[in-house]
């Protein structure tokens, strides 16, 4: 897996962007690790890459939300209260998922069977020092 080593939350705001530039329709991407480790904040930076002029809130009482404004319709999932995968088959997951747009998925790795196969999958864990992240990444 393709290593990236974030120093800072600035780090956060580039690749955000550069990946942003790449994503096409019917793209997910898989965020997988712990609280804090910026899921959010990195989907935040990817929503402003797409030209998203709305305020990114975390989606975790709505599973999704939605955004419109930006050269994608963006819908960012956060599953952390879900069961299992079945829970987000039946909000019609997979309708998104093929909508035309980008699907983030946070927590990602709790649905694990609902992704697509080509899924962009992010491993996030805590750096040594503060601000430091480390991003393993499947493309
Ligand atoms: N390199 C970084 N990338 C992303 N967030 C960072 C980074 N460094 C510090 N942070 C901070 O860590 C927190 C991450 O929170 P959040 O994005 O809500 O995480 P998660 O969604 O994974 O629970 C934010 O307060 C953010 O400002
Ligand atoms: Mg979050």
């Amino acid at each position: 897996m393709r290593e990236v080593l974030i120093k800072s939350e600035e780090d956060t705001r580039a690749f955000g962007h550069g990946l942003a530039e790449k994503l096409r329709p019917n793209t997910v991407v898989a965020l997988i690790g712990d609280l804090g480790t910026g899921k959010t904040t990195l989907t935040k930076y990817i929503a402003e890459g797409l030209g998203i002029k709305e305020t990114i809130t975390s989606p975790t009482f709505t599973i999704v939300c939605e955004y419109h404004s930006g050269r994608l319709p963006l819908y960012h999932f956060d599953v952390y209260r879900l069961e299992n995968a079945d829970d987000l088959f039946e909000i019609g997951a997979e309708e998104y998922f093929y909508a035309g747009g980008v699907s983030i998925v946070e927590w990602a790795d709790q649905v694990a069977e609902i992704l697509p196969d080509d899924t962009l999958c992010i491993f996030i864990e805590y750096g040594q020092k503060e601000g430091e992240r480390v991003y393993k990444c499947t493309f």
